[in-house]
């Protein structure tokens, strides 16, 4: 990765701009920028700033903030402990900057996270019908579980074009030399 990032964790300050930032990476034309986006798949919006802020504020949560030396956001991941594993959700990437490895380096603070916050394993879902984001997925070493959710029905995470659902992806977190079970 050419460019030298800084890992924070947002504030409520960060709202508005996060809500941006989530947005342009998820839904719109600019999303077309990057090699994937959920574009074609939703209208609507990604979440709102009430949304941004809920998730910043539930227990053990954080929203880790990945800025370029200036402090322009580059890219964002959302993080809950729970207490069989960490819930990873949000990951963005600014549109213009995807493919140098930010997307690898914020999934990498997310192991580091939950190795710190004790969590055996890292859990998140994915429309089933991404195939290219499912690929990079199984690539960083996360595995379908079989299971499946609903898409969320609140039109706050956007307006679906086509019947969506999500799989859960799991992947273990090594502590050590070890894997807790
Ligand atoms: C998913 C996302 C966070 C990845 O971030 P990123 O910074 O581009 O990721 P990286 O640079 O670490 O990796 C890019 C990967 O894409 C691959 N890639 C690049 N162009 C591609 C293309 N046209 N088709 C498929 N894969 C492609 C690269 O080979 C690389 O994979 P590798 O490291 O296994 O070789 C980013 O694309 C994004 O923000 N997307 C929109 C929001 C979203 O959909 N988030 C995920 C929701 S679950």
């Amino acid at each position: 990765m050419s460019t030298a990032l800084t890992l924070t964790t947002a504030t409520d300050a960060d709202v508005p701009r996060l809500a941006r930032f989530v947005n342009r990476a998820y839904r719109g034309e600019d999303a077309r920028l990057g090699w994937t986006t959920e574009a074609h798949l939703l209208d609507g919006q990604r979440i709102d700033e009430a949304g941004v802020e809920e998730m910043l504020h539930l227990p053990r949560a954080t929203f880790v903030l990945a800025q370029d030396a200036g402090g322009e956001l580059l890219g964002c991941v959302h993080l809950r402990a729970c207490p069989e594993h960490l819930y990873l959700s949000m990951l963005a990437v600014d549109p213009a900057r995807q493919g140098a490895g930010i997307g690898r380096f914020l999934l990498q603070s997310a192991e580091e996270h939950a190795r710190q916050q004790g969590c055996p394993r890292i859990r998140m879902t994915v429309i089933s019908v991404r195939q290219e984001l499912l690929a990079y997925y199984q690539r960083q070493g996360y595995q379908p579980t079989g299971a499946t959710e609903p898409f969320p029905t609140d039109t706050r995470f956007g307006i679906p074009r086509q019947p969506l659902e999500l799989l859960v992806l799991e992947k273990e977190v090594i502590f050590g030399d070890e894997v807790r079970k």
